[in-house]
């Protein structure tokens, strides 16, 4: 690997970039993608606003695509007209509330080159997303939608022919540790949601990055980092290490 890429790697690491996180979930989704063979990946944020985090995933995708040499589509998804109506406490109405973040969507686009922005309710939209966009693989997702139901409604995005998706899908999620006044925990908010996606599916599996939690110098962000594992998926099992494993005899 160039020392350009171990640049980038190290840039994210010492947390030089605006949002690591995202440099971190994009850059994952493009090396695995070619470990894989994939000339192709995308990259989606669910949950838009104002476009700050859209806006720097599209900035690193373009790094990377150079870099690299593989192309990098960015979606991003959002209402547009900002959160959505709550369902009841799993949705922490203690932090948020129907219309925060609203979109200047004019706005938005005339600053963006690469992502397309798909407005709608993700309920809705995801209903024809693959059919009407034919992504490539998808191979990252920052999911920053806040509430319960709608980061459940958002996991439709897994359920789908795996030629549309990598094996493991990095994720991030932004509201998983909560703070003082919504004190997230596993029955309310994204963690809700992930429990009850594992208890559903056996071989669908959403898990933290447990050696980045490992690390002796830890970053806030780690722990937002999970991976989608799709066991089922015919490429799971692909050999994506270096193959000169053996120890070296020591006389
Ligand atoms: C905190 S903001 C996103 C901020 C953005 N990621 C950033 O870093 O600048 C959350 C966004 O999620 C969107 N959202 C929440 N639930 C949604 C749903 N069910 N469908 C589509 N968008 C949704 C809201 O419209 C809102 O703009």
């Amino acid at each position: 690997m160039s020392l350009k890429i171990w640049n980038y790697k190290s840039h994210f690491f010492l947390s030089f970039f605006k949002r690591p996180h995202y440099a971190y979930t994009v850059y994952q989704a493009a090396i695995q993608a070619l470990l894989l063979g994939h000339k192709k990946v995308s990259v989606i944020e669910f949950g838009v606003a104002g476009g700050n985090g859209l806006l720097c995933l599209e900035k690193y995708a373009k790094i990377l695509s150079k870099k690299l040499k593989i192309e990098i589509k960015v979606y991003g998804f959002d209402t547009g007209q900002g959160l959505p109506k709550l369902v009841d406490y799993r949705d922490i109405p203690q932090t948020w509330q129907p219309g925060f973040f609203k979109m200047d969507y004019e706005k938005l686009r005339s600053r963006l080159t690469l992502a397309e922005v798909i407005l709608g309710n993700v309920e809705e939209s995801l209903k024809s997303f693959y059919k009407m966009h034919n992504p490539p693989p998808i191979g990252g997702i920052l999911f920053d939608l806040d509430l319960y139901s709608s980061t459940k409604a958002a996991f439709q995005i897994f359920q789908t022919d795996s030629k549309y998706l990598l094996p493991r899908v990095r994720c991030y999620f932004d509201d998983i540790l909560g703070n003082e006044i919504s004190l997230t925990n596993e029955y309310c908010g994204e963690h809700l949601a992930i429990v009850q996606y594992n208890q559903l599916s056996p071989l669908k599996k959403i898990t933290p990055v447990h050696h980045l939690l490992a690390k002796t110098f830890r970053e806030k962000w780690y722990s937002k980092c999970f991976v989608h594992h799709a066991f089922d998926h015919p490429q799971y099992c692909q050999f994506m290490g270096n193959p000169q494993q053996e120890i070296p005899l020591v006389a």
